[in-house]
């Protein structure tokens, strides 16, 4: 039997500090911090740490198959247990594209031989993610990796017949179809978000409506068809007021939002730094703001990192030529720290539910965002809530360092991850 106990550790930041003793992979005993006596095994020094469920990432791109120069599924994974998460669902825009059983059950191998962090891939909803043929949904979501979450992540699924047959199928197969969206038509040759700054810079706009109307689209289709939708990387005010509206009429949809849109606007494209090129792109400060809000109220309902390590030659460019992308994993929860936490906007039990609790119900996940109490599975991780920290890309486990927050002080450190007992992460180095 395996032993580990976590001792002086606060769960969600409330009331007195606990030891934790982990035993199997399971939440054995929690006791008054110092009760617990004498135990063989592991121990972990937690004073003063606050302790959360293993986050979820619901959209991170892990480049393997076929960019392994980017990220590799090691790379990223240990990338995700030093950010905290003990599950991530890597998206299926690879080469060659997850969307047969083939590339979806590798995946699925490779990220458990690495075992830092539960890796489930994510199936394309069409072929080649050319918008055009549906894939075989069927097929990916009966294989051995059990896909649940289908996505032409990188590409929106735009002609409304094919997404409204997509919608079906989910349905039957109870799995989540996750848009990318982006009419477009609207945001041909489009290089960063239609507004003041880009105007000024001569940068051709991409126009909030074009995810907007996507969304509301979407909305209407699984209403009509009574299937579940989920909007990835939501960057718009008006694409929240479309989800507050949806939610309110009933339609099951859920959406993410990513640190960097929470965090980052468009005053950021004056330096024609690729770095803070990004799809959706970087929107005004009025829109982090409303994305804020609507975090705090659950019209979006959680953070997921559209982690998407590039190459310096796919970064280091002139801006049209640059791919649009940043990492996210390892500073996921300092931004949303920074940007929700430090503000009022969320407490550590609102960091749970949006980092963990409610993407792991979105995915459906059984042993994941669960609650920190006796029997439950041990994915924790463990926070030093007062600790700063300066970002370094060269530093990150990540094979890419395209981080837009280099150089930032960021408040948050994770000083530890467990993934069903076992210790993936701990004092910002990856357990072997
Ligand atoms: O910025 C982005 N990068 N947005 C996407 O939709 C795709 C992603 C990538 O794969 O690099
Ligand atoms: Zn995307």
């Amino acid at each position: 039997m395996t032993t580990t106990l976590v001792k002086g550790a606060v769960p969600y930041g409330e009331g007195a500090p606990v030891d934790i003793l982990v035993e199997d992979g399971q939440i054995a005993e929690i006791t008054a911090a110092g009760d617990t006596g004498e135990r063989p095994g592991d121990v972990i020094e937690a004073d003063g740490l606050v302790a959360l469920p293993g986050f979820v990432d619901l959209h991170t791109h892990l480049r393997e198959p076929g960019r392994e120069d980017t990220e590799t599924i090691e790379t990223g994974s240990a990338a995700a247990a030093l950010g905290g998460y003990t599950a991530v669902f890597a998206m299926a825009n690879t080469d060659p594209v997850a969307d047969n059983t083939v590339v979806v059950e590798h995946v699925w191998r490779r990220g458990r031989e690495v075992a830092l962090v539960d890796v489930h891939p994510i199936g394309a909803v069409t072929v080649g993610l050319k918008g055009e043929r549906l894939a075989e949904m069927g097929a990916m979501a009966r294989s051995l990796a059990g896909v649940r979450i289908f996505s032409d992540d990188g590409m929106c699924v735009a002609d409304p017949l094919i997404m409204r047959r997509a919608l079906e199928y989910s349905r039957g197969l109870d799995v989540l179809i996750a848009q990318h969206a982006e009419e477009p038509r609207l945001t041909v040759g489009a290089q960063a978000h239609e507004g003041e700054a880009a105007a000024r810079l001569g940068l051709a706009g991409w126009p909030a409506a074009a995810e907007e109307s996507i969304v509301a689209r979407d909305c209407l289709l699984a209403g009509h068809v009574g299937a579940r939708l989920h909007v990835c990387h939501v960057s718009t005010a008006g694409t929240a007021d479309v989800l507050r509206w949806a939610k309110a009429r009933g339609t099951q949809v859920s959406a993410e939002v990513t640190p960097h849109h929470l965090l980052l606007d468009d005053d950021r494209l004056e330096t024609y730094d690729p770095v803070n090129k990004v799809n959706p792109p970087l929107r005004t400060s009025s829109d982090t703001k409303a994305l804020r809000a609507a975090l705090a109220e659950g019209v979006i309902d959680c953070v997921a990192t559209d982690h998407a390590p590039h190459a310096p030659q796919d970064k280091d460019c002139e801006w049209s030529a640059a791919r649009p992308g940043m990492l996210g994993l390892q500073t996921a929860l300092s931004v949303v720290i920074e940007t929700m936490v430090r503000p009022g906007l969320l407490d550590w039990r609102g960091v749970a539910r949006v980092m963990s609790e409610r993407p792991a119900e979105i995915a459906g996940l059984p042993d994941q965002g669960r609650p920190i109490a006796v029997g439950e599975p041990a994915n924790l991780v463990l926070v030093d809530p007062e600790a700063v920290w300066t970002v370094n890309g060269a530093q990150l486990a990540s094979l890419a360092g395209n981080t837009p927050y280099e150089g930032m002080r960021l408040p948050g450190v994770i000083k530890g991850t467990l993934l069903r007992g076992k210790v993936t992460a701990r004092d910002g180095r990856v357990a072997s």
